[in-house]
Formats: structure tokens, C-alpha cells, sequence
């Protein structure tokens, strides 16, 4: 049973020719405090359609409304506030709940169609920034939000192993680079090298052609440039793949932008055939101004292939290798136009899926209010974030805990989930002031938090004596019916954070239910011998399913103990 289908129900008969029931279930809200009710039925509409005052049509509407979970309906203004009875609904709620089991939460409307998702999809040789960061952990949950939707997923990281900035590193490397130096510390001996050809090249523009002219080298397959290539490619992978085991995240292809190089002639020759390619300033681009876009760059003057080349050719592979109903790049917003000049092109093809590609922007992180550069070494190094955040969780299980087994482990899962935790929480387009004391914070708003109420309710059934409670039979008190009302809202929240793409409404999701847990358990002596006992750990059991659910769709583990 859903409480918004259940008033939408009561609602529906008297209103059933002014409103449809999706009208009606549109229309419910949630009262901001509970003494307001515990769904608000507003009447403005109704008011226009019945020309009477809003007020008016509440008061009848509320002496009309009748059912047996009905504790009272209450016209406030223009509103329409109803309170069940918390003890009969909750019992209703808590049978569905509880007959659902793993599934609860669970939808099948993704109906087995495949979601390409590009993710994270750092560019070699360069340091893991916190942007790669918020599209790991942001494309991991909505691939996992998807997959709870019953969507098949491929997860893509499309490293970032192609374009001319590799002609600059190589020339780099082969006027100042040290072997032993690269091996022994490769990502920030490259990526020193990388700042250094910018530094030089400023003074000695020639150096730029030179580094042109090495990137075409590797285009065509030269061996040196290539084994060079390969050498840094292969270093910035495994530093890479640090970071995601401790994230937690793995990818189904690691198909980057070098991965289309043999593909990219037969896409250009597609869009030549369409009599799209045409020639400006010596490169060849497809102009987009009845799109009212700026034109997107398929060829360099000197036959070199653009980003917007690979990710063109990337598409067609995708659709026919995937066959998706979604491709969806989960890439900061500053690539807004980039993927629209991508779409614009492949639309201009003919290519009737170019709609169902879907570029899912979100905000920076910014550092005193501005934008973290690279190049400018204005950058945090996430791998130094992310083990200082698992010491300090160290530190705490030490204190806290000190007997507890595994700790090394949970400590990892504990300092990994504030700080995606800490990203997820925010809505994805808003900009995140960088602060490592705010994601390394344990208390508050915090993963952390979501973490530790999951297991403390643990530990309540731990100690209960026997655990094997099998029915519901109600709780009187108020705390725990609006713990129940929360957790009858969870299979809306996936839907919802899937649907918009927003892990956020997850993660604001589980900090309710935590609240509304500790709450009752301040409230109420859980594991005294009563009646109630069985349905209040049957509530518990509840909650600790629900968080560990919710916390692993945004890829945070949950520790039963910590
Ligand atoms: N490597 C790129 C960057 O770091 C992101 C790639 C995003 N995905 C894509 N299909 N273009 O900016």
C-alpha cells in the first residue's frame, strides 16, 4: 500500500469527473510538519473548474471523505489535510513491506532495455581530478539506480588516451624526460612534463607543430611514438585502478577515444556522403548554425581527428554494438555544447536515435570560488582525499571500537562513503565549494551518519534474543509511524532519483530515514519485553534493510559494525 494512492483513492470518488486519479496523485503533497497531516490535498484546481472558493470546496471535501484508515480529514484553507490511523496503516504498510523483501524498493519498467552510461573517463597521464571524480560516483549510482529500475547496464570509462596533447607529451618526454624518473613516479613526472611543454612552448610557439606533428606520427602508427604511448598509457591505468578498487567501481569497457582510431575514417566518410563536411580555414567541419550551434570540427587542417570525431564515431559504435535505448554521459557542464554540436551532427546524419542520447551535465568543484585547474595546479589529488578520509575513519573505529574485527576494511568503507557520500548528497548541478574538513566530517549531514544509524540498528538486533520475527502486527506510538511513512516513500525515491538522474534525492532520502530512525530510537526502549516487541524489531530490521539498500544504490557500503 502506498499512502499517496491511498488518499488519491478516497479522493477519487467525489471528485471523479473533475479530476483523473494522475491529476489527483499529482496533486497530493506533504505537509512540511506533522500536525499538519499526513498528506495535504490542495484546492486551487478544483476551484477553477468548480468556480467556487478554494476554501469551500475543502470543507466539503473534507465531511465527504470516508475510510477505515481514516483517523480524520481536515479542511485548513484552501487545503484538504488528512491523518490515517497510524497503528492500522502501518500495519497495512509494514505487511507490504515486509512481503516484498530484497525487492522492496524494486521497479521493472527499465524492462531489460540497455543504458550505455559514459563515465568517469579520466584522461591519461594526467592526475584523477575531482570532475572525474564526481562522474564516477555520479554515472556509478545511476547505473545502479538504473539497474533497480530493471535496466541493463554497460558501464563505459572512455579514457581520455587520444589527441594531440599526447604529440606534446611525447615530444616532451623525448627532449626532458627520464625514464627512471616516470617509472618510479609516473603521473606526476608525466604530468610535470605535460605543464613544462606548455611553460616552453609559450616562448617557442614552433615547439606546438612539433608536438602536432607527433601526434599525427601516432595516428598513423608510428612504432616509437606508439610504445611510448603505450608505456604512459599503461602507467595511467594502473594508478587509475587504485582509485576505483577503493571507490568500489568497476567498469563493463574501457574503450577510450584511441579505441576509434580505425573507426573514425568510415565516420567521416559518412558524413562526407551526406554532403554535410565542409571546409573553413583549411579544416573540414559540419556546420550547425540551424541549430544555432557553432560548428562542430571533424578534421584539422592537417588531417588530425578532433574530440568531437571520436565521440561521433564512438556513438555509431555504441548503437550498433549495445543497441541502447539511452546513451547517457554523465560529464561536467562545461562539455554542454560539446555533446549538442555530437547530437546535432549525428541528427544530421539521419540517425533517428540521436534523441536518445543524453548528456547528464553536473556542477564543478571550486576552490575559493573558482573553477580547480589543472594545468594552473590548482588541483586536489583525489587519492590523497580519499586516504586521509579512510585514516581518520581509522582513527574513530580505533577509538570507538577498538575491539572490532575487520576494522581495516570498514574503515575504507567508511571513509570512501563520506566522501561520496559527501558529492551525492548535493544536487548534481550545483557547484561544490571544495572543503576537505566538510567531506571528511563524520558528523551531520554526512554518509558517515547514514552509515552509523545502519549500525546501530544492527546492534539492537543483535541483542534481541531472537530475531526471527515473521509478522507485523502494529506500534502505537508516533515516532514509529512517521519512521513507517518514510520508509513506504522508498520505491518512490529510486524512481524519482532515476528518473531525474539525481542521486541526490537518494542520499537526502537515507538522511530522513536516519533521522526519523534515531528519533524513535530516542524515544522508545526497543528491546523491552512486551507485545510490541516482535513488530518494533520487525521496524528495525526494516530500517536496516532500507539504509544498506539505499546506501548501496549510491555505491556506499554498509558495515554492520563500526
Ligand atoms: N576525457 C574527457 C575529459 O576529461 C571526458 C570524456 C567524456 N566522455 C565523452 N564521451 N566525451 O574531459
Amino acid at each position: 500500500m502506498n499512502l499517496h494512492e491511498l488518499y488519491a483513492d478516497l479522493l477519487d470518488g467525489p471528485l471523479n469527473i473533475l479530476m483523473s486519479k494522475e491529476e489527483i496523485l499529482r496533486t497530493i503533497e506533504t505537509p512540511k510538519f506533522s500536525h499538519q497531516g499526513d498528506l495535504s490535498f490542495p484546492c486551487f484546481q478544483l476551484a477553477k473548474k468548480k468556480k467556487q472558493s478554494p476554501a469551500a470546496i475543502a470543507n466539503e471535501l473534507a465531511g465527504s471523505l470516508d475510510s477505515p484508515y481514516l483517523l480524520k480529514a481536515e479542511a485548513a484553507g484552501p487545503y484538504v489535510n488528512i491523518f490515517f490511523k497510524g497503528n492500522e496503516t502501518g500495519k497495512e504498510i509494514m505487511a507490504d513491506i515486509l512481503s516484498k523483501g530484497d525487492e522492496f524498493g524494486t521497479h521493472s519498467f527499465g524492462d531489460g532495455k540497455v543504458i550505455t552510461i559514459d563515465m568517469s573517463s579520466p584522461n591519461i597521464a594526467k592526475p584523477f581530478s575531482m570532475g572525474h571524480l564526481r562522474s564516477t560516483v555520479i554515472g556509478n549510482s545511476i547505473a545502479l539506480l538504473a539497474e533497480k529500475c530493471g535496466f541493463e547496464t554497460v558501464k563505459i570509462n572512455y579514457i581520455g588516451d587520444w589527441g594531440t596533447q599526447f604529440g606534446k607529451l611525447i615530444t616532451a618526454y623525448k627532449k626532458w624526460g627520464d625514464e627512471e624518473k616516470v617509472k618510479a613516479n609516473p603521473i606526476p613526472e608525466l604530468f610535470s612534463l605535460y605543464k613544462k611543454f606548455h611553460e616552453e612552448a609559450e616562448s617557442s610557439p614552433a615547439l606546438n607543430d612539433e608536438g602536432r606533428r607527433a601526434f599525427k606520427l601516432l595516428e598513423d602508427g608510428d612504432p616509437e611514438m606508439v610504445e611510448l604511448w603505450t608505456w604512459f598509457k599503461k602507467e595511467s591505468l594502473s594508478a587509475f585502478e587504485e582509485i576505483y578498487e577503493l571507490l568500489g567501481v568497476s567498469f563493463d569497457s574501457y574503450h577510450g577515444e584511441s579505441f576509434y582510431n580505425d573507426k573514425m575514417e568510415a565516420a567521416v566518410e559518412l558524413i562526407k556522403e551526406k554532403g554535410l563536411l565542409e571546409t573553413s580555414d583549411g579544416a573540414e567541419v559540419v556546420w550547425l548554425d540551424d541549430k544555432g550551434l557553432p560548428p562542430s570540427l571533424i578534421k584539422k587542417s592537417d588531417g588530425a581527428t578532433l574530440y568531437a570525431t571520436r565521440d561521433i564515431a564512438a556513438a555509431l559504435y555504441r548503437k550498433k554494438t549495445y543497441d541502447f535505448s539511452q546513451a547517457l554521459y554523465v560529464v561536467g557542464q562545461e562539455q554542454t555544447i560539446h555533446f549538442r554540436q555530437v547530437i546535432g551532427v549525428l541528427e544530421k546524419l539521419g540517425m533517428s536515435w540521436a534523441g536518445q542520447m543524453i548528456h547528464i551535465p553536473f556542477g564543478l568543484f571550486l576552490q575559493h570560488g573558482k573553477k580547480m585547474s589543472t594545468r594552473k595546479g590548482r588541483v586536489v589529488l583525489l587519492e590523497e582525499v580519499l586516504k586521509e578520509a579512510i585514516a581518520i575513519a581509522h582513527t574513530n573505529i580505533k577509538q570507538k571500537n577498538p575491539n572490532l574485527e575487520n576494522a581495516e576494511e570498514t574503515a575504507r568503507w567508511v571513509g570512501t562513503g563520506a566522501v561520496i557520500f559527501h558529492d551525492l548528497k548535493n544536487d548534481r548541478m550545483n557547484d561544490i565549494e571544495f572543503s576537505l574538513h566538510d567531506m571528511l566530517t563524520f558528523e551531520g549531514e554526512t554518509g558517515p551518519y547514514v552509515q552509523y544509524t545502519h549500525a546501530r540498528a544492527h546492534s539492537i538486533l543483535r541483542k534481541a534474543a531472537s530475531s526471527q520475527q515473521t509478522e507485523f502486527s502494529g506500534l502505537k506510538d508516533p515516532e514509529s509511524w512517521e519512521l513507517i511513512k518514510i520508509l513506504n516513500k522508498y520505491p518512490e525515491a529510486v524512481q524519482d532519483a532515476y528518473l531525474n538522474y539525481s542521486p541526490s534525492i537518494i542520499a537526502k532520502y537515507l538522511l530522513a530515514v536516519s533521522k526519523a530512525f534515531n528519533k524513535y530510537y530516542g524515544k522508545t526502549r526497543i528491546l523491552e519485553e512486551n507485545e510490541e516487541l516482535p513488530s518494533r524489531l520487525l521496524l528495525v530490521k526494516t530500517v536496516t534493510n532500507t539504509l544498506s539498500d539505499g546506501l548501496g544504490l549510491l555505491g556506499i557500503q554498509a558495515p554492520k559494525q563500526m
